[in-house]
């Protein structure tokens, strides 16, 4: 028996506080015009206090599952990527899973920073195609807000926290056509100075012997510039890998939804593929990069516009620190 991994529901779940471009410029030196300008974003939603990571997680979670008419019950595996977990073990997803009510079936957690959601796909794709899993949570959950120095104005305005979430079916695929087709995955890890988050003088693997400070103070630091250009690049070329070892053409791309870093990288990418601006999925201006959760919040919101029809073409696409990036390709089956 063929199987192919089917998307049967979506959700996305992004904190009440919304904190404008306005607001930042009254605590960096910044203005709502550069950030518009060479950003696209116009606001970000913060957790509240006490909220983790996982309250995000397991609030998309119950959305995907409600959409795809199922409980927590019907799940067989539970997988949440994130760079921003609740705490260094146990695993986000174990919280999640606790969270949703589960028992029992594996969770486990990703770390493929912003492309953690395309990973993901395509390795649970590839477990479900083996015949491991008939139902499977994947999430994209970030707090994105815990890891910045607010007063470096270079990194704090891009970044927002949220979460997005897919069920995930296995389906025969003599049931019809549809669901996951390919996906392309690559890493590159000369350049992970460039972009990265460091904890306490760099830890937790490097942390001095008996190091008494146990408060360690994450925070992200990254040559924008130079990481805007490589994204650029590696993009271009993975969506085109993608589609080509899957024996398709840009002109059949009905819907891009991309990594939702910057407003000016989606456009590059659109225009590789000649793609109409209706045809691409912007959600950037509203939640800003929430790293694992963006590629999974932009299919949401494209889920609620109505827009999406049974037989479409999707091509996700992410790029993270590392550098991380990949592509899946899905035929849209509900
Ligand atoms: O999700 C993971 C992947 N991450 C990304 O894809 C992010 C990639 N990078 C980017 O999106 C862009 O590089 C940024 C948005 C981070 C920066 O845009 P840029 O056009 O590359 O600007 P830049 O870094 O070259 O900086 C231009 C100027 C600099 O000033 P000088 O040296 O020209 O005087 C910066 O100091 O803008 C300055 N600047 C700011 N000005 C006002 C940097 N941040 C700000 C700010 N407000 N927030």
């Amino acid at each position: 028996m063929t199987l192919a991994t089917h998307i049967v529901g979506v959700g996305g779940y992004l904190p009440e506080r919304i904190v404008t471009n306005a607001e930042l410029a009254a605590r960096v030196d910044t203005s709502d015009q550069w950030i518009r300008e060479r950003t696209g974003i116009c606001q970000r939603h913060l957790a509240a206090e006490g909220e983790c990571t996982s309250d995000l997680a397991a609030a998309a979670a119950r959305k995907a599952l409600k959409m795809a008419g199922i409980s927590i019950e019907d799940i067989d595996a539970l997988v949440v990527a994130t760079t921003t977990p609740d705490l260094i073990f146990p695993s986000t997803a174990a919280s999640v899973q606790s969270k949703l009510g589960g028992v029992g079936f594996p969770a486990w957690d990703i770390q493929a920073v912003c492309a953690g959601f395309v990973f993901g796909l395509a390795q649970l794709d590839a477990m479900m195609r083996a015949g491991m899993f008939k139902r499977v949570l994947l999430i994209g959950a970030e707090t994105m807000s815990r890891i910045l120095n607010w007063n470096d104005r270079s990194t704090c305005v891009l970044f927002g926290d949220g979460a997005g979430a897919v069920v995930l079916e296995s389906r025969n695929r003599a049931d019809g056509s549809g669901g996951v087709i390919g996906s392309v995955l690559h890493s590159d890890g000369a350049h992970r100075d460039l972009l990265k988050a460091h904890y306490g003088d760099g830890a937790p693997s490097n942390t001095p012997d008996f190091h008494t400070d146990a408060a360690g103070v994450a925070a992200i630091e990254m040559r924008g510039n130079e990481v805007f250009r490589i994204a650029v690049k590696s993009l271009s070329g993975v969506v085109g890998e993608v589609l080509a070892a899957n024996g398709l053409t840009e002109s059949e791309v009905d819907w891009l939804v991309p990594h939702q870093a910057n407003l000016r990288i989606i456009n590059a990418i659109s225009k590789r593929l000649s793609l109409p601006a209706e045809r691409v999925v912007i959600t950037v201006g509203f939640h800003a990069n929430t790293s694992a959760a963006s590629v999974p919040l932009a299919l949401s919101h494209l889920q609620e516009t109505g827009k999406l029809e049974r037989g479409q073409l999707l091509l996700l696409e992410s790029f993270g620190a590392g550098f991380v990036w990949g592509a899946n390709l899905v035929r849209w089956s509900l």
